[in-house]
C-alpha cells in the first residue's frame, strides 16, 4: 500500500475513534440525568461538612408542611411533623380564640412525637405558621422540651402578612444557647412556588457550600 493510502487510512481510523468517543459522550450526557435524582443527589453532595439535619415543623393546614418538604428535598436528613396530643379545633374562629388564650397564658400543648437522639443533630430546621405574630404553641412545646444548647436552628415560617413577626426572637429567647440563623418567611398562599426562595435562603444561611 502506498504511503499516501496508509496515511489516509490512519486519518479515517482516528476520525472513527473520535466519532465513537463523541457518540459515547453524548449518550452519557443524555442518559445520565434519566437515572440520577437531581434533587437528592445534589443535596447529598452540597450540604456543608456532612452535618446531620433534622427538619421539624408544625402545620395545621399544610402550608408549613409544603415548605418543610421543599427543604427536605434539598438538604435530606430526617423530617418530623409535630402533632399535639389534643387536636386543635377545626373551626377557624374557635382556633383563633384558643390560640390567643394559649399565647396569653404561655400554655405549651403536649406533643405526640418524641424525637429520638436529638443530641445527634447539628442543624435543626424549625418550621411554624405564624399565630398571633409569633410561632404556633406546638413549636414552643418542641423548643422547650428539648435541650438544643449548641445546636444551630434554622427557622422557617409561613404567614398571611406578618412576615417573621416575633417568631425568630421568641425562638432565640426559648433557646438562649443555640445559634439561630436568619429565618425564611413565605406567604401561606405562595408556598407551592417557594422553591427559589427556599434555595436562596439555604445559600444565604450557608447550608449549601
Ligand atoms: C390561630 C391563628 C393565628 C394566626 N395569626 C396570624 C398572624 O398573626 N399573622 C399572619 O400573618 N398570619 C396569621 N395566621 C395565618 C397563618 O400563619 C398562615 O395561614 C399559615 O400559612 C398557616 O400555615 P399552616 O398551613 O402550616 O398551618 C394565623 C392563623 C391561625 C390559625
Amino acid at each position: 500500500m502506498s504511503k499516501e493510502r496508509k496515511d489516509a487510512n490512519k486519518i479515517d481510523q482516528s476520525r472513527r475513534e473520535l466519532l465513537k468517543v463523541t457518540v459515547a459522550g453524548l449518550l452519557v450526557g443524555v442518559t445520565a440525568p434519566m437515572f440520577s435524582h437531581p434533587s437528592t443527589t445534589r443535596a447529598a453532595e452540597t450540604v456543608t461538612g456532612g452535618k446531620k439535619m433534622l427538619i421539624t415543623y408544625y402545620s395545621r393546614t399544610g402550608n408549613t408542611r409544603e415548605v418543610a418538604n421543599q427543604i427536605h428535598q434539598r438538604v435530606g436528613g430526617e423530617i418530623i411533623e409535630l402533632q399535639t396530643v389534643n387536636p386543635y379545633p377545626e373551626d377557624y374562629e374557635e382556633l383563633k380564640k384558643q390560640a390567643m388564650q394559649e399565647l396569653k397564658s404561655g400554655f405549651k400543648p403536649e406533643l405526640k412525637i418524641k424525637v429520638k437522639e436529638i443530641g445527634s443533630y447539628d442543624v435543626i430546621f424549625v418550621g411554624t405558621p405564624i399565630w398571633w405574630g409569633t410561632m404556633a404553641a406546638p413549636v414552643k412545646s418542641f423548643l422547650s422540651r428539648y435541650d438544643l444548647s449548641g445546636k444551630t436552628i434554622a427557622p422557617f415560617i409561613t404567614h398571611a402578612g406578618s412576615g417573621l413577626g416575633q417568631s425568630v426572637s421568641d425562638m432565640a429567647a426559648l433557646c438562649p444557647h443555640s445559634r439561630i440563623l436568619d429565618g425564611l418567611a413565605v406567604w401561606g398562599n405562595r408556598v407551592h412556588n417557594a422553591q427559589e426562595n427556599v434555595s436562596d435562603w439555604l445559600h444565604k444561611i450557608n447550608i449549601y457550600e
